[in-house]
């Protein structure tokens, strides 16, 4: 029988889906949203890493659900999966930058488009496949990881590939954000800092604890009048 929760007994609790946990800033925001007591359904990619697995033997509240972002079968599984779920906050963290996506020379077409299958067209297409989910929640959030790098006013070479898929992302989650203005569905699009993980490097200025951290006190802060804004991680606002 449908619940509306994946586990009976906890109907209070907030529920909270995050894409792409198994590592770095995914699997922290993980983490942490479990310490606040929420019920968190954290995606993978084939197999879950070590470190999520080893969440979930710890934590009732954490389901595990494998969905690779780019295949519509799986967007299509996961919404079958959730079917009366209550969804508080979708977190569209799933990223790439692909390796060849470094100057003028080294990008190739297909690496571009692979790029934006993930970083663009994903967070529009899960999030569009779980809206009847959100629906159920009476403060519904959609959460998109996105990257100054994307911001038009943010200088710098190369990368073209990251940099014109993160603002696409933007601008979707921007469209986003006026199209579930009536249904009073949050959106925002948030850029987590420059954060040591496999994708930042060990030299990025930020820990995936402060980056998440920040990113949750700030999803706690937000209300219909921040929807279709850009964030930071420490709660400022971004210019586009
Ligand atoms: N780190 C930074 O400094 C930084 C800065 C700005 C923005 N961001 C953004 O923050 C987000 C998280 O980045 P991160 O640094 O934590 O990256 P990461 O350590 O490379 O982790 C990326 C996560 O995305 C998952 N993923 C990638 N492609 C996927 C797909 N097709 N389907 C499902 N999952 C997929 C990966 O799964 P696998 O483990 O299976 O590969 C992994 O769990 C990304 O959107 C990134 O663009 C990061």
């Amino acid at each position: 029988m449908n619940t509306g929760t994946l586990l009976e007994g906890n109907e209070n609790m907030e529920t909270v889906l995050v894409t792409g946990s198994s590592r770095g800033i995914g699997l922290e925001l993980t983490r942490q949203f479990l310490d606040l007591d929420y019920e968190v359904i954290a995606t993978y990619r084939g197999k879950p890493s070590s470190s999520l697995s080893q969440l979930a033997g710890e934590h009732q509240y954490l389901r595990l659900i494998n969905l690779e972002v780019t295949h519509q079968d799986s967007i299509l599984g996961l919404a079958k999966h959730l079917k009366g779920i209550k969804l508080d906050i979708i977190v569209n963290n799933a990223g790439i930058s692909d390796p060849s996506d470094g100057d003028l020379d080294s990008l190739t077409a297909v690496d571009w488009a692979n790029t934006f299958a993930v970083n663009t067209i994903a967070p529009l297409m899960v999030s569009r496949a779980l809206l009847d989910n959100l629906r159920l929640s009476s403060n519904p959030r959609i959460i998109t990881i996105s990257s100054q790098m994307g911001s038009l006013n943010h200088q710098g070479t190369g990368r073209y590939a990251y940099r014109s898929s993160k603002a696409a992302a933007n601008k979707v989650m921007q469209v986003l954000a006026q199209d579930l203005d009536a249904d009073k569905i949050i959106v925002c699009p948030i850029h987590p800092g420059w954060v040591q993980t496999d994708m930042g490097g060990t030299m990025a200025d930020i820990t995936v604890v402060q980056s998440a951290t920040g990113i949750i006190d700030l999803i706690h802060h937000l209300t219909m009048e921040h929807s279709g804004r850009f964030f930071t991680w420490n709660g400022e606002e971004h210019q586009w």
